[in-house]
């Protein structure tokens, strides 16, 4: 099977090719191409995403990052659309007028590829930003015939490390963190998700955005914290200047805060006049050394409780080499534990996940939208809703 994956939840365009097969036991996947832009240095000057600016984005880059993937497809014929099709098409694209005027063109030249369905995000996310995706979507389904399967982010956040390793042996647990989610999640079975723990206030991924802004350092600000934090690593101070507290270590649940801990890092600088670089270097390890042991204690916790044998990570926080390594470290509590990581390009956003997503409902008998008119972004979707269309 090959599947077109299109991801537009937040400031990534991403597209990708995916070759699947095999079953939920052994599945297989060949990426046969991506192509994706980052709005990131776009967003930068306003210290965050900025949804309107990410949806206009989207609609610019979306056919010409995918005239530029079908390079890669084994392609068949064009295909000569109606006038029925094409006013349909039309006015799907009513709201994405600088993708409707691209989308003519290209569909009139590019021949129809050799896809058999197309996955696009439903949520969560932006919604302006998912609904240029979903049009996107639906306007290639009508031309090309080819049905759509809406996807859960948080579910190609899961799936992302499988696309180099066999797959995992349930029950496992999925620990998400991201820029807009911090969760523990129950795997029973493909497709049956049940949350056990989330985060109360801020996402990690917010945290780290947060605290990074705090000390004057652009967005996003997770890899520029990560980066002070391992200078510090590598040259430690002689002695440590700050104590920060781990929120909700001790809690008897799965669920975190992290929004007491930023409010503990701003309350620490503005006792002082100005940090130098080594004060930020070492604050900025304490604070992530702080969300590091509330992370690494509520994993092992949920992995203890409910005897899973797997862990799996996902989200763009995993991008955090210190968080990575110290979830490792977790396999000495339990030797038989399988780590499950993302490689680095799979676990910030992309739309291989998502096509892998599609392939793994499709294995769990999740039809694909009859009649896309029914779709619609879903801008809360919770990995634990059943139904997505
Ligand atoms: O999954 P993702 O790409 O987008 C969302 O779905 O949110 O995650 C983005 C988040 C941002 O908050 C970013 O700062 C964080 O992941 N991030 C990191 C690192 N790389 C990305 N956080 C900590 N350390 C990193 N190295
Ligand atoms: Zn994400």
């Amino acid at each position: 099977m090959i599947i077109l994956g299109i991801e537009t939840s937040c400031d990534e365009t991403a597209l990708s090719l995916l070759q699947a097969d095999g079953d939920l036991n052994a599945p297989h996947f060949t990426v046969l191409g991506t192509s994706l832009f980052s709005q990131v240095k776009i967003h930068e000057q306003y210290g965050g995403v900025f949804p309107m600016l990410a949806k206009r984005e989207h609609a610019k880059n979306l056919v010409p990052l995918l005239s530029n993937l079908l390079h890669t497809a084994v392609s068949g014929t064009v295909i000569q659309l109606s006038e029925e099709l094409r006013l349909e098409i039309s006015t799907l694209l009513e709201r994405e007028p600088e993708l409707r005027d691209a989308f003519f063109p290209f569909i009139e030249t590019a021949p129809r590829p050799n896809v058999d369905m197309i996955a696009v995000t439903q949520g969560p996310g932006l919604e302006p930003a998912l609904w240029v995706g979903i049009n996107f979507a639906r306007a290639l389904s009508l031309a090309w015939n080819i049905p759509i399967m809406p996807i859960n982010h948080m579910e190609g956040h899961i799936v992302s490390p499988l696309l180099t390793k066999t797959t995992a042996e349930l029950p496992a647990v999925a620990l998400l963190i991201s820029g807009g989610h911090t969760e523990l999640v129950l795997i029973e079975t493909w497709g049956k998700y049940t949350v056990i723990g989330e985060t109360v206030d801020d996402a990690v991924g917010e945290a780290f955005d947060k605290v990074a802004r705090m000390l004057d350092l652009p967005y996003p600000g997770g890899p520029q914290i990560s980066k002070l934090a391992e200078e510090e690593r590598a040259n430690p101070s002689s002695e440590p200047l700050f104590s920060l507290p781990r929120p909700m270590l001790h809690s008897n649940d799965f669920k975190f805060s992290f929004s007491g801990l930023k409010t503990a890092v701003l309350y620490t600088i503005k006792k002082r006049e100005t940090l130098n670089a080594q004060e930020k270097q070492q604050l900025a390890k304490e604070f992530e050394d702080a969300v590091t042991e509330v992370l690494v204690a509520k994993t092992r916790k949920a992995l203890e409780y409910y005897g899973a044998k797997t862990l799996i990570v996902g989200g763009g926080v995993i991008a955090n080499i210190h968080i990575r390594s110290s979830l490792e470290q977790l396999k000495k509590v339990d030797r038989e534990l399988v780590l499950l990581f993302p490689t680095f390009d799979l676990a910030t956003d992309n739309a291989a996940m998502i096509a892998m997503a599609a392939y793994f409902n499709h294995l769990t008998d999740k039809k694909p939208v009859n009649g896309h008119k029914k779709l619609k972004a879903l801008g809360n979707l919770s990995i634990a809703s059943k139904s997505l269309n």
